[in-house]
C-alpha cells in the first residue's frame, strides 16, 4: 500500500492556553510541552521568571505578571489573554505554595492564610474566571494542579496545604458539572513527588525517602506532569471531565 507522508500535527495546534506558575517547575514544563504541541501561551507568574520563559520559548508565548491569590490580578490575566489571542481554550492553574513547616499539624492563622490564598482561593477564582472566558468561544479545558496529599493523608505535608488541595478537588468537580453543557471540561492533576525548584531545599535523605514512596521508585519529572496536562487540554480528552488524576507513579495505589 502506498504510504502518504504527513507533517506532524501538534496535539494542541491552534489552541490558546493560560498557564499560572509558568516561571519554573511544573508550570514551566507545561509551557514547554504546550508550545511543542502547537499552542500559544500566556505564561503567568509573579516571580519575574515568566519573562525569561517567554524569551526562551519564542513569539507564541506572552509573559504576564500576576499574583493569582488576588482577584483583580486574576481578572487582568484573563483579559490579557483575550487581548493577546482573542480566545482561551485551556487554563492550567499550576501556581502553588508549600510555604509552611513540613509535617505541621499545629499551625498559625498566618500560615493558614499563606497556604490557602494561592492553593485554594486562587485556584477557585482562576477556575471561575477561566470558565466564564471560555463559554463565548464554545468552551475549553481547565486543569487544576493539586497533590496526592489532597487525596490521602501525608504526614510530611502541612495540614492547611492538604486541606486546600482537597478543596480544589471539590471546586473542580462542581464546576465540571456546572459548565459541562457549555463545553467547559474541568479536571485535576494530583502530582506525586516531582523534581522541581519547590524541592530545592530538600536534603538528599528526604529526596530519596520521597522518591521511594511511588511504586515506580523514583520522583516524577516535571515533564511527566505536563504531558498529562497536554492530553487533558486536547480534544482527545473530549469526554473527560470532573476527574482527579493522580500522576504519582502508583503512590496512592498503595494501602500504606
Ligand atoms: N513538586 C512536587 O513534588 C509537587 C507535588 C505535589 C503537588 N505539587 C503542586 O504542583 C504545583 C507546581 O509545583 P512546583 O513544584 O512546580 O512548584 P514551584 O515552586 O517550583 O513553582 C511554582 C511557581 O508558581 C509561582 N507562584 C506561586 N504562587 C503564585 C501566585 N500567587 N501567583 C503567581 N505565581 C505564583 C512561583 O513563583 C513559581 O514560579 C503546585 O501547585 C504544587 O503544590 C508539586
Amino acid at each position: 500500500m502506498k504510504q502518504t507522508a504527513h507533517a506532524p500535527i501538534g496535539m494542541l495546534n491552534g489552541k490558546v492556553a493560560v498557564i499560572t506558575g509558568a516561571g519554573q517547575g511544573i508550570g514551566r514544563a507545561c509551557a514547554d510541552v504546550f508550545v511543542r504541541e502547537g499552542a500559544r501561551v500566556l505564561a503567568v507568574d509573579f516571580s519575574g521568571n515568566q519573562d525569561k520563559v517567554a524569551r526562551e520559548l519564542g513569539p507564541g508565548v506572552v509573559p504576564f505578571h500576576a499574583d493569582v491569590s488576588k482577584e483583580e490580578e486574576i481578572k487582568a490575566m484573563f483579559a490579557a489573554a483575550l487581548d493577546a489571542f482573542g480566545r482561551i481554550d485551556a487554563s492550567l492553574h499550576v501556581a502553588g505554595t508549600q510555604g509552611g513547616r513540613d509535617g505541621a499539624i499545629e499551625f498559625t492563622m498566618d500560615e493558614y492564610e499563606l497556604m490557602t490564598a494561592t492553593n485554594l482561593r486562587g485556584v477557585m477564582f482562576c477556575s471561575q474566571y477561566a470558565a466564564k472566558a471560555m463559554v463565548p468561544t464554545g468552551g475549553g479545558s481547565i486543569v487544576n494542579f493539586t497533590s496526592v496529599a489532597g487525596i490521602n493523608g501525608e504526614q510530611l505535608a502541612p495540614l492547611p496545604y492538604t486541606a486546600a488541595k482537597a478543596g480544589v478537588h471539590m471546586v473542580s468537580k462542581v464546576l465540571a458539572i456546572d459548565y459541562a453543557r457549555q463545553g467547559v471540561r474541568v479536571n485535576v492533576i494530583a502530582p506525586g513527588f516531582t523534581l522541581t525548584e519547590m524541592m530545592q531545599d530538600a536534603t538528599p535523605e528526604l529526596l530519596a525517602h520521597m522518591g521511594a514512596k511511588s511504586a515506580i521508585g523514583r520522583p516524577a519529572l516535571a515533564s511527566e506532569q505536563a504531558e498529562v496536562a497536554a492530553f487533558l487540554a486536547s480534544d482527545r480528552a473530549s469526554y473527560v471531565t470532573g476527574t482527579v488524576i493522580p500522576v504519582d507513579g502508583g503512590w496512592t495505589a498503595r494501602v500504606a
